[in-house]
C-alpha cells in the first residue's frame, strides 16, 4: 500500500515534468517535505493531550523541514515556481498529502516513516541522475545566494540536527557552483533516508536522540554553576531592564 502511494506520486510528477527539471524539483520539494509537518502536528497533539513527550523527535523533524525548506528556496531561486500551474499542482497536492500522512502517522508511525524513507530515496536517485547527466553545465553556473547562506555562511546547528547518523560538524559542504549545490541537496536526501530508517528501529521510541543530544551525552558536557559575581551582574541587568 505504502509503495503504491509512493509510486503513484512519483509517476505523476515524473511524467508531468519529464523535461522541466527545476519545476519538477520545485513540486517534489513542496510535496515531499509535507510529511515532516504532519509528524510535528501529531507529536504536538500527543504533547498537548499528555500522551507522549520526546523533545528529540520534534527537534529532528523540525530540522528536517528546515533543510527541505532550503531545497525549496533554492528551486524557487532557479525559477521553478514561476508558473501558477506548477504552484497550483504542488500546493494542492501538498495539502492533500498532509492529511493523508497525519492519519497514517497517527495510526502507524512506522509505516509513515517507511513512506518517507521511500520518498527520500526517490529524491536521492532523482538528484543523483540529474547531477550525473548535467555535471558540465552545472559547474559553469553560479550557486544561488540562498544556497551559499544555508550551506556555507549560516548557522549550521539545524543542518547538523537532521543528520542523525552523522557526527555533528563533520559535514561542511563546499559551495562554489550550482553543481556543488545539487550534489549537497542529493546528499541531504541520503541523510534523510538514514534518519527515516533510524526512526523505524523497534527501540526508537526509547533510544532515538537528536545528534546534538548524542554529542552532549558522549562528551559529558556539564556547565559549571554560575559564580556569585555572575548572579549579581544578572540581577543588576534585570533591574536596569525593569527600570528602563
Ligand atoms: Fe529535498
Ligand atoms: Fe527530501
Amino acid at each position: 500500500m505504502i509503495r503504491f502511494m509512493v509510486s503513484v506520486l512519483v509517476f505523476f510528477i515524473d511524467t508531468l515534468y519529464r523535461d522541466r527539471p527545476y519545476q519538477r524539483f520545485y513540486v517534489l520539494e513542496t510535496v515531499a517535505r509535507v510529511p515532516y509537518f504532519s509528524f510535528l502536528s501529531v507529536l504536538h497533539l500527543y504533547e498537548t493531550l499528555g500522551w507522549w513527550r520526546k523533545a528529540d523527535w520534534l527537534k529532528v523533524h523540525f530540522a528536517e523541514t528546515w533543510n527541505e525548506l532550503h531545497h525549496l528556496l533554492i528551486m524557487e531561486s532557479l525559477g521553478g515556481d514561476k508558473q501558477w500551474i506548477d504552484r497550483f499542482i504542488a500546493q494542492h497536492t501538498a495539502l492533500a498529502y498532509y492529511w493523508v500522512v497525519v492519519v497514517l502517522y497517527g495510526t502507524s508511525p512506522r509505516s509513515a516513516y517507511y513512506l518517507m524513507e521511500l520518498i527520500e530515496g526517490h529524491a536521492y536517485h532523482t538528484y543523483d541522475t540529474f547531477v550525473k547527466e548535467n555535471a558540465a553545465q552545472l559547474k559553469e553556473q553560479p550557486a544561488p545566494q540562498v544556497a551559499i547562506n544555508y550551506y556555507r555562511n549560516g548557522d549550521l546547528y539545524l543542518f547538523d540536527e537532521f543528520q542523525t547518523c552523522t557526527i555533528p560538524e563533520s559535514r561542511r559542504p563546499t559551495i562554489d557552483n550550482l553543481y556543488d549545490v545539487f550534489v549537497n541537496i542529493r546528499d541531504d536526501e541520503g541523510e534523510h533516508v538514514k534518519t527515516m530508517v533510524a526512526c523505524q528501529n523497534p527501540d526508537a521510541q526509547k533510544t532515538f536522540k537528536s545528534p546534538h543530544t548524542q554529542d552532549s551525552v558522549a562528551q559529558k558536557i556539564v556547565l559549571p554553576p554560575a559564580s556569585e559575581q555572575e548572579v549579581q551582574a544578572a540581577e543588576q541587568e534585570a533591574d536596569l531592564v525593569t527600570m528602563g
